[in-house]
């Protein structure tokens, strides 16, 4: 693995945002696979300032998201279709028809999560995998203990993601309680991963997941057995790795 130190949560978005461009400068028919939340946001919008000045064509990109609450439309603010479309996808020059995220109102939720890795697969796989990481060690919506072996799957949401995300909600009865999420499984099968990390209250878990035990207990210390990971953090999530 390797570890990019950032001085700031800006300087950790601009280096995470460079892997990104490089990316689909040398395949400009890459296939990202995209995350939400708080981390990634400074790298959309450092994606997008680069798009504007001309120096990025997302004309080829296609892109996977990580996952999706059940139940939400894709036009309530808190979905993250919502979220994609509004950080970058309607910001820059990509295909929207070329954008995927499970789809939150499927019916038939084991039927969605088949669709969602059968197109993996038929795009080839994911070329670069974003991620951020939950307190609890989660990737994607994968909670602590859960089977490492599984792809595309439906959630229940642990309480303390619940109350990590209610923030966004008006109330936490109006937060969903089920998501669809890539598994472990599909997460691993990227070809490369970029993972980004941010802010003191992700220490411990960040020193926990890439340099304790490999254990469902924390999802994201599997990415120690990833042969091509990259993660850039700032200085207070990598505050207790040793320099
Ligand atoms: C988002 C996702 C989550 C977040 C994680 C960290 O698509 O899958 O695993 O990456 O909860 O969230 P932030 O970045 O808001 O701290």
């Amino acid at each position: 693995m390797r570890i990019f130190r950032a001085k700031t949560y800006k300087d950790m978005s601009r280096k995470a945002a460079n892997i990104i461009s490089a990316q689909i400068i040398m395949k400009p028919d890459c296939v990202l696979g995209l995350a939400t939340g708080s981390s990634p946001e400074g790298i959309y919008e450092q994606l997008v300032t680069w798009y504007e000045k001309g120096d990025l064509d997302f004309s080829q990109v296609t892109s996977v998201n990580l996952d999706e609450y059940k139940g939400l439309t894709p036009d309530n603010v808190q979905s993250y279709r919502y979220f994609m479309d509004s950080h970058l996808f309607n910001r820059v020059n990509i295909d929207k028809s070329r954008t995927f995220l499970p789809d939150g109102l499927a019916e038939d939720a084991e039927g969605e999560c088949k669709r969602y890795d059968a197109l993996i697969e038929s795009l080839g796989g994911v070329d670069l995998q974003l991620l951020g990481i939950g307190h609890n060690g989660h990737i994607g919506f994968n909670e602590p203990e859960e089977a490492f072996e599984k792809g595309t799957h439906c959630v229940a949401l642990q309480e303390s993601t619940i109350e990590a995300n209610k923030r966004f909600f008006a109330s936490v009865d109006e937060m969903p309680k089920y998501a669809y999420t890539m598994g472990i499984k599909t997460i691993m099968q990227a070809k490369k991963i970029l993972i980004v990390v941010s802010g003191r209250e992700k220490a411990a878990i960040v020193k926990k997941a890439f340099f304790g035990p490999v254990t469902p207990a924390v999802p994201a210390s599997i990415l120690q057995m990833h042969n091509d990971v990259t993660l850039v953090g700032d200085e207070e999530a990598l505050a207790e790795l040793e320099k």
